[in-house]
C-alpha cells in the first residue's frame, strides 16, 4: 500500500481527544516523582529560598505534615539536602558522618513517622566543607580523590545506619561507588540501594541550589570542573555509567535534566539500568520566573516537561515541582 497522502493523513489520529489518549506513547504519574527537600537544624523554622521563588527550607518538624500530605497522595520518595550552618563546616568535613548530624537525625525522624516513604540521602561533602567543594581540598585548593572517598564511605554508612533506603553519591569522585558498596555489604546493609549521580555535568544551572544550601559563599569563584563532567561531552557519559554499574550502582542519575535528554536517551539504549533525571534548581527557577511574569503557563509547561523526561527514557524525575505536579495531576 502506498503510505502517502491521502492514504496516510497524520492528522486523523490527532483529530479528537479519545484517539489522542489511546495512541499516547508515554504517561506521567505520581509514581515518577522524587521530591528534593532542604532541611534546617532546630525546630519550628521555615525560610524562603530567594533563588527559588515558592520553595522553602524547613526544620524537620515543619516538614513532617508536608511529607504526610504528599505521601498520602502517593509520593514514593524524597531526597534530603541539609543546610547545616557555617559553624559546623570544617576542613575535614567530619560533620558529614556524625551519627547525630542533621541528615542522620532527619532520616531517623521521618523514617519513624512514614516507614514506607523512600528516603534518599546525598553523599557529597559540599554542605560540610569550608571550601564548598564536594570533596576535601589540599592547601592549593586541589580536590583530593581518595581521601574524599574515605570520608564518603563513612558518610554513606552513617546514613544507612540511620535508616536511609537509598544513598546517592553526587560528588563525582572516582571509585566512590565501589567503596560505598563494600562498606554497605561489610555492614550487612544488603538492601541499601546506591543511586549514583553517574553522569553529573559541571553545569551553570545549579546556581539556585548552591544558594539554597548556602554553599555558594564558600565556593566563591572556584569551579567543580575537575570532577564534574564537561557539558560538551557525550561519549564520556557512557564510560562513567559503565564504571558505576560495575562498581555496584543500582540506578543512575543524569544531571541536569532537560538540556541533557540526549544523554538519557543514549544511555537508555545502551545499558539496562534504571535512569533518573534531575530537573535541577536552575531549570525550576527558569520556569517559575517566566510563569510569575505570565510569559508561560506554569502547569501545562511543567507537565509537558515531565512527559519529555519519560519520552527520553527516564524511570523517575527528581523535581522541586513535585507538590505542584501532584496537585495538578489530581485536577486532571
Ligand atoms: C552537590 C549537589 C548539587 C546539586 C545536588 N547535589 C550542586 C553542585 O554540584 O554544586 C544540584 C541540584 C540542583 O541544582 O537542583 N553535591
Amino acid at each position: 500500500m502506498n503510505k502517502s497522502y491521502p492514504n496516510t493523513r497524520m492528522r486523523r489520529n490527532r483529530s479528537s481527544n479519545f484517539i489522542r489518549n489511546l495512541i499516547r506513547e508515554t504517561s506521567f504519574s505520581v509514581d515518577d516523582l522524587i521530591y528534593p527537600i532542604f532541611v534546617l537544624p532546630g525546630k519550628n523554622k521555615e525560610e524562603n529560598i530567594d533563588s527559588m521563588p515558592g520553595k522553602k527550607r524547613y526544620s524537620v518538624d515543619k516538614l513532617l505534615p508536608i511529607l504526610e500530605k504528599l505521601h498520602n497522595k502517593g509520593l514514593n520518595a524524597v531526597a534530603i539536602f541539609p543546610v547545616i550552618g557555617n559553624t559546623k563546616k570544617s576542613e575535614n568535613a567530619k560533620e558529614a558522618f556524625n551519627p547525630k548530624g542533621l541528615v542522620q537525625s532527619a532520616v531517623k525522624i521521618i523514617k519513624k513517622e512514614y516507614p514506607d516513604l523512600g528516603l534518599i540521602t546525598d553523599i557529597a561533602l559540599d554542605p560540610y566543607t569550608l571550601s564548598g567543594h564536594d570533596g576535601l581540598v589540599d592547601k592549593n585548593g586541589h580536590v583530593l580523590n581518595d581521601q574524599t572517598v574515605n570520608v564518603l564511605k563513612k558518610q554513606a554508612l552513617s546514613h544507612a545506619e540511620a535508616g536511609a533506603d537509598i544513598v546517592a553519591p553526587s560528588d563525582m569522585m572516582d571509585g566512590r561507588v565501589l567503596a560505598i558498596r563494600n562498606i554497605l555489604e561489610q555492614n550487612k546493609f544488603h538492601d541499601t540501594k546506591i543511586l549514583s549521580y553517574a553522569a553529573k555535568y559541571a553545569s551553570n544551572l545549579y546556581g539556585p541550589f548552591r544558594n539554597a544550601v548556602e554553599s555558594s559563599s564558600n565556593l566563591k569563584e572556584s569551579s567543580k570542573e575537575t570532577y564534574q563532567m564537561d557539558f560538551a561531552n557525550s561519549t564520556e557519559a557512557s564510560l562513567e555509567i559503565n564504571l558505576d554499574i560495575n562498581e555496584g550502582a543500582d540506578m543512575v542519575i543524569i544531571k541536569p535534566g532537560l538540556p541533557y535528554l540526549d544523554i538519557v536517551s543514549k544511555i537508555k539504549n545502551k545499558f539496562s539500568i534504571p535512569i533518573f533525571s534531575y530537573h535541577v534548581s536552575g531549570e525550576y527557577s527558569m520556569i517559575k520566573c517566566a510563569a510569575l511574569k505570565n510569559y508561560i503557563d506554569e502547569k501545562s509547561s511543567v507537565l509537558e516537561v515531565m512527559h519529555c523526561f519519560k519520552r527520553a527514557g527516564c524511570n523517575a524525575v527528581l523535581t522541586y515541582y513535585t507538590p505542584e505536579i501532584i496537585k495538578w495531576l489530581d485536577e486532571k
